[in-house]
């Protein structure tokens, strides 16, 4: 079991204990995301598609979104090729970035990992700029660290 100090993933951690079903767990994790954080159009994730070598849309809750996206491409394809978080202040200013949602103005991405791997990218944009904080960025990576341990 993991230590995490945040509130919302220790909300996570209550929600998802003893479940084994990784979409009902991702869907309930992005509604978490989504009602949690304020000024937030879109929260979801995209997984790895070893098959294709893409990342495939996931649960979310937002307006509907691009479903594959190629490694190296976008906030999303970056994160996972540079397997850590990023935080895009401005996403007109990050070059390729894929405009899924007209809304979205800044975006915050955090990898899961599950055996040394990166499994999926969890996404969450704003349509405020410079919406997300250092401190948001780490509240997230612990969501990610509950969400391995149930994928
Ligand atoms: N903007 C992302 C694509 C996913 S949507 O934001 C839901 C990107 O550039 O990778």
């Amino acid at each position: 079991m993991i230590s995490v100090t945040s509130l919302v993933a220790k909300q996570l951690e209550s929600l998802l204990e003893n479940e084994k079903n990784v979409v009902s767990n991702l869907a309930n994790a992005s509604a978490l995301i989504f009602q949690n954080y304020e000024n937030v159009n879109w929260a979801g994730f995209y997984i790895y598609n070893h098959d294709s070598n893409e990342l495939d849309l996931g649960p979310f809750q937002g307006n509907v979104a691009c479903m594959h996206i190629k490694p190296g491409s976008g906030v999303v394809g970056t994160s996972f090729e540079e397997k850590s978080g990023l935080i895009v202040p401005n996403v007109h200013e990050f070059a390729g970035h894929i405009a899924c949602d007209a809304n979205s103005n800044s975006e915050l991405v955090v990898p899961i990992f599950k055996n040394g791997e990166v499994y999926g990218i969890i996404d969450i944009d704003s349509s405020l700029l410079d919406r997300f904080s250092d401190i948001e960025k780490a509240e997230v990576e612990e969501l990610s660290a509950v969400l391995s341990e149930h994928i």
